[in-house]
């Protein structure tokens, strides 16, 4: 392939990449955005392989490199499970962080690269950049991973002065970053490069362990801004015009995520990106158990009797939360609201944005039951019609409708915006046990006297509330 070829493809994979973050941005587009995005890389690993850059010796090593990396992605893509996406997501963040590392190292040693002046200390600021940001990537990523899969504690460890010990590596990364440059010879620059490497990779791993739990989906929306920019100082140090593009947009689309996340969650920003965030300013989180305390007895309901309230009401909003996805009730759910909705009833599903385990969770589960675009609605568009609302049907949701967020500043999600729920004439939470959500905090929805409790799994419980439903 002609290099003005491969610049012209590598043009049309941008454009087609920047369609794809427009298509993700609606439920609707979404489809046609990924689409797009597929595209877009097949043309752009097509350009990439056969372009100017790759001589026919390297052909069959990348080949094999893909089919390898292809099989093995194939493989966890099939398996995964909807509720392990975060996982997932945490440990490709980790691969981009890895392959940000290797290509720094081999760059500076790749000796065909003659570069002198001005250019070759360019070129090694990119791989010291470069590899600094893949190595916070990498580990940091890691350990996300593992605390998202329940491998590694969720509790925030933070270690005394953990902000002075962050500075104290700042300082001494610069520090090796200035002898690097200096360097007169290879050798001599790579002790400089390994200790700066294993210091960022101690940062990564420090940084995340000092996020607490219900932190955790900022941090993997940070870790995939990261990720972008490991994969733009990549495309630097390989020269490669297309990967700092995609890396640019993939770094600025997840630090805008990050920021939604934040507000949404209300958590400073500026904090975020500093590390360290979601533990009350270095002190440790105040217990859980020490806030909302029980206000009283809880009052169950039968499937029957929810049937019967639902069949009364005019205003209904289904609130799903992470549990409606480990019971996969979204099917049941379409089918109740379909039921609902031609008897009259107004039936709409209020979203958190950090509602499930990732963003558009909820989103991607009704879609995926057809339930229809335009009775779902965000936390705000919906939050001041609660009081207007006869039934509130939360399922397997819990963190998102706490009101503690709201009337305990000392709980861990203080501040966090909910979706009031308790605001309707009744609300009914589905849910197998008093067990607490994903922060870890006791919920004094619950003991609400309009709240009622109906305790099972979401799937088998919406199944016989439709059962009841129908016998009318
Ligand atoms: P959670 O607060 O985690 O609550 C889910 C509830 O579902 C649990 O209390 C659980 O209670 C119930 N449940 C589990 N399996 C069930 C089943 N089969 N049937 C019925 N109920 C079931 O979830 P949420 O309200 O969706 O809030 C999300 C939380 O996850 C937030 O704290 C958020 O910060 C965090 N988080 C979010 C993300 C993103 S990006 N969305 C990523 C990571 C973490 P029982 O065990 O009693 O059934």
């Amino acid at each position: 392939m002609s290099a003005s070829l491969a610049t012209v493809s590598y043009l049309g994979a941008t454009i087609l990449f920047i369609l794809c973050l427009g298509g993700l941005s609606n439920q609707e587009t979404s489809r046609r955005g990924n689409l797009y995005g597929m595209i877009g890389m097949a043309i752009a690993v097509l350009a990439t392989v056969f372009g100017p850059r790759v001589g026919a010796a390297g052909i069959p090593w990348i080949i094999g490199a893909m089919v390898v990396g292809g099989a093995i992605g194939l493989y966890l893509a099939r398996v995964v499970q909807m509720t392990q996406m975060p996982e997932l997501v945490a440990f490709m963040h980790s691969m981009v962080g890895l392959a940000a590392c290797l290509v720094g190292f081999a760059s500076y040693i790749d000796t065909s690269i003659a570069l002198t002046g001005a250019e070759k200390s360019i070129h090694e600021i990119e791989i010291y950049v470069g590899i600094l940001i893949g190595a916070v990537t990498l580990s940091g990523s890691v350990i996300a991973f593992g605390k998202l899969s329940g491998k590694i504690g969720g509790k925030p460890l933070l270690l005394p002065g953990r902000h002075m010990i962050n500075l104290i590596g700042l300082l001494v990364v610069l520090y090796f970053g200035y002898a690097f440059l200096h360097a007169e010879t290879m050798a001599q620059g790579m002790l400089p490069l390994i200790v700066m490497t294993v210091i960022s990779l101690l940062f990564g791993v420090h940084m995340v362990m000092a996020i607490g739990g219900a932190d955790m989906p900022v941090v993997v929306s940070m870790l995939n801004s990261y990720s972008g920019w490991a994969a733009a100082a990549t495309g630097f140090m390989l020269s490669n015009d297309l990967l700092i593009v995609t890396g640019a947009l993939v770094g600025s689309s997840g630090a805008i995520l990050s920021y939604i996340m934040c507000s949404a969650m209300n958590r400073n920003f500026i904090s975020v990106i500093a590390g360290g965030f979601g533990s009350d300013g270095g002190k440790p989180a105040p217990k859980a158990e020490g806030s909302a305390e029980p206000a009283g007895e809880v009052s169950p309901i039968l499937a029957d009797e929810t049937a019967e309230l639902l069949r009364e009401a005019k205003n209904v909003i289904i609130v799903p939360g992470y549990g409606m996805a480990v019971a996969q009730a979204q099917h049941i759910v379409y089918e109740i609201t379909s039921h609902l909705r031609e008897k009259g009833v107004n039936v709409r599903f209020g979203i958190h944005p950090v509602a499930g385990r990732m963003p558009g969770h909820m989103n991607v589960l009704l879609a995926e039951a057809k339930v229809p675009y335009d009775i779902v609605f965000e936390m705000d568009e919906l939050n001041d019609d609660f009081p207007d609302t006869d039934v509130a049907i939360v399922i397997g949701a819990n963190d998102i409708v706490n009101p503690a967020a709201q009337e305990d500043p000392t709980s861990p999600i203080a501040g966090m915006p909910v979706l009031e729920v308790w605001k309707a004439k009744t609300s009914i939470v589905m849910k197998r046990s008093m067990a607490s959500g994903y922060a870890g905090v006791d919920n004094p929805l619950f003991y609400k006297d309009n709240n009622r409790m109906l305790f099972g799994d979401a799937k088998k419980m919406l199944d016989e509330v439709l059962v009841a439903l129908m016998k009318d």
